[in-house]
Order: structure tokens, then C-alpha cells, then sequence
């Protein structure tokens, strides 16, 4: 068979170890040649791809980013674009696509299915918000990542006796924040799920702070919202996708927080570093897993279909399933339990 591959929407630590995955796998088992798109469904939309070798994934299972590159590129929004899509896949012979990405790469992944096209689809997101499947890999590193940055906040803010704001990635679920907040003993988790009371957070960190010489963490989402009417945010510009650029709650809030409490407060925030460099060994290994389970998917003729963890196990789910609803934070894990350590 002559297989295609692409990573779409933001790069996430873990891609190339579930490329590397699917041509060994492909190479190896099924003696399939594979075909790697350049940019996501740019490359499609364009006809530009290489081969995917084993040679050329050497070496890349610790490594950050694609090889492949990405792009928010979507076929949905351009005139004829999917028609495009299909049309180039048929004149490179590309048998069966397999498209890693988040919703909205699964999303063109499930429209294209729906016209005939044999694919299937990895998850992936550092956000974690995928529905389908209990974790995406990248979200182990990011986590890692925001958890060690709150340790490290952890002491500056102590010696000065200062309240921090940490600005983690996570555009509609606060998955990163709820994690890393938990495991970095944050005194407060602000997550787009639970529009927040500023008037609230602040009274809490009173109240901690009236107990004596009380630094404290402030774990926002990029994505947390006020409770409306409460404090006024700024909005950015959206991608093609329609997503608002995100990146300032951070300061918003803590720009609120010293001019009601008085306390010193500095933001810091993440970006990026969350989502760059190598990926945790768990991540390394989810990739992995579902590398090899994408491509004997593509050889059971599992079209249509997205691998996805459930219960420890690699399973199959309809990509129109995954995408259908985001999965947002289990409300019994943030108020059962990381609420519990909220300004204590
Ligand atoms: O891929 C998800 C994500 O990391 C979100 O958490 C974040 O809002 C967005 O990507 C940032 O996108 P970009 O890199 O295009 O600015």
C-alpha cells in the first residue's frame, strides 16, 4: 500500500515518535511505502510530500516538533478545498491517509471520510481536550513543563513574599491548569470551564495572606474567562479555524489582583516552552502505541476511525465521534479535589 501521513494544527511533543511508529510498523510488517505531507492539509491541498522512510525518522523519537511541519491550513475554508484534498491524494496514489492531529485536523479528517477518502486519525493535543479518547499525547510534557515552572515560582515567590500568576496553555478546557495546578500546590486554578469571580479570587488570597507571610500561586488558563460584567479582558485576532489569539489573561488578572489586595504580583507566562522540545518517556511511549495501532487500522480498512486510549487500552472510535464535543475538565476532579487546596 502507499500510505500518506501529515501533522496538523499546533505541533506537540510526541509527533514524530508516532511517524516514526507508522513507517516502522508500515515498512517493516507490511512492506508499505510511505508518504509524508509537508505543513498538514497544506501539503495535501498542494501535492508537496516525501517519502517517510525508517532512515529519515532515525533519531527522531526524543525530538520536539515535526519533521513533517504543520500548519492551521483548512481545506474547509478554501473554495473546493476538499474536493482539492482528494483530488491531489488520488494523483500521488495515496491509498489510506493518516491524519494526526486535534479537532480541527480530525474535523476535515472526518469531512474527507465522508466523501470516500480511506483515513484515519491520531489524537493528539497538548490541550487534552479531544473527546474519544482519556488522553492525547503532549498533554504528560505540558503538564511536566507547568508543573516544574510552578515549583520554580514556587521559592522566588516565597522569598519575596509575592502573589504569582502563571499563564498556562489551554484554549477551551483547563486541563494543563487543573494538572499542573494540583501537582504544583497552586493556591488558586482559574480554567475556561469555570468563569471566575475576581472579586472571589481576591478575597481568598486576603484571606490566606491575613494568616501571615503567605506567597501564593495563581494557576490561569489561557482560556478562563471572568464571570461576566466582573473584569474586562482584551480579545485578539482569530485564525482561519476562528480561534482567538490567546496570551493575556495572565496579565489581566494579575493587574486586578494587586490593585484590589495591594499585593505585590508578577505573571508569568508559559506559551511555547509548553508545547517545544522533548517529550516525556509516558508521551514517548502513548505516541508510540498509537503509531502502530494507526497503521494496522489502515490494514483492518478501519476508515473513518481514530485510535484513542481508553481504560490503558489502544481502541478504535469514529473520528466524527471525537470531534464532536470537546472534553472538558471532570468537574468532580476540580471542585472534589483541587479546590480542596484553594487558598488553604
Ligand atoms: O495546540 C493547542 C494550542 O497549544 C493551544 O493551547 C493554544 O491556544 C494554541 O495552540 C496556540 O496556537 P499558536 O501556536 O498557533 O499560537
Amino acid at each position: 500500500m502507499r500510505v500518506g501521513m501529515l501533522t496538523g494544527g499546533g505541533d506537540c511533543p510526541g509527533l514524530n515518535a508516532v511517524m516514526r511508529a507508522i513507517v516502522r510498523k508500515a515498512e517493516r510488517d507490511f512492506g508499505d511505502e510511505v508518504v509524508g505531507f509537508l505543513d498538514g492539509w497544506r501539503g495535501v491541498l498542494e501535492g508537496r510530500a516525501v517519502e517517510a522512510t525508517v532512515e529519515r525518522f532515525r533519531g527522531s523519537l526524543p525530538r520536539g516538533g515535526t519533521l513533517l511541519g504543520t500548519s492551521r491550513t483548512n481545506p474547509l475554508k478554501i473554495d473546493g478545498g476538499p474536493d482539492r484534498c482528494r483530488d491531489q491524494l488520488r494523483a500521488l496514489g495515496i491509498d489510506a491517509l493518516i491524519a494526526i492531529g486535534g479537532e480541527d485536523t480530525l474535523g476535515v479528517a472526518a469531512t474527507l471520510s465522508e466523501m470516500g477518502v480511506s483515513v484515519v486519525g491520531v489524537p493528539k493535543t497538548i490541550d487534552n481536550d479531544l473527546g474519544g479518547t482519556e488522553l492525547t499525547f503532549g498533554f504528560d510534557t505540558a503538564v511536566a513543563i507547568a508543573t516544574e515552572a510552578i515549583d520554580r515560582l514556587h521559592t522566588t515567590a516565597e522569598s519575596h513574599d509575592r502573589v504569582m500568576v502563571v499563564e498556562v496553555m489551554g484554549r477551551h478546557a483547563g486541563h494543563i491548569a487543573t494538572w499542573a495546578g494540583i501537582a504544583g500546590g497552586a493556591t488558586m486554578i482559574l480554567i475556561p470551564e469555570e468563569p471566575f469571580d475576581i472579586d472571589r479570587v481576591c478575597e481568598a488570597l486576603r484571606r490566606r495572606h491575613a494568616k501571615g507571610r503567605y506567597a501564593s500561586i495563581v494557576v490561569v488558563a489561557e482560556g478562563a474567562v471572568p464571570k461576566e460584567g466582573t473584569m474586562q479582558v482584551l480579545s485578539g485576532e482569530r485564525d482561519e479555524f476562528g480561534h482567538v489569539r490567546l496570551g493575556g489573561i495572565g496579565n489581566s488578572v494579575a493587574e486586578e489582583i494587586e490593585a484590589r489586595t495591594g499585593f505585590e504580583t508578577r505573571v508569568t507566562i508559559l506559551g511555547h516552552v509548553q508545547r517545544g522540545g522533548t517529550p516525556t518517556a509516558f508521551d514517548r511511549v502513548l505516541a508510540t502505541r498509537f503509531g502502530v495501532a494507526a497503521i494496522d487500522a489502515v490494514h483492518d480498512g478501519a476508515f473513518g476511525q481514530m485510535v484513542a486510549l481508553r481504560c490503558g487500552e489502544i481502541v478504535r472510535v469514529p473520528i466524527s465521534e471525537a470531534v464532536r464535543e470537546l472534553k472538558l475538565v471532570d468537574p468532580d476532579l476540580y471542585h472534589g479535589v483541587a479546590e480542596v487546596f484553594f487558598a488553604g
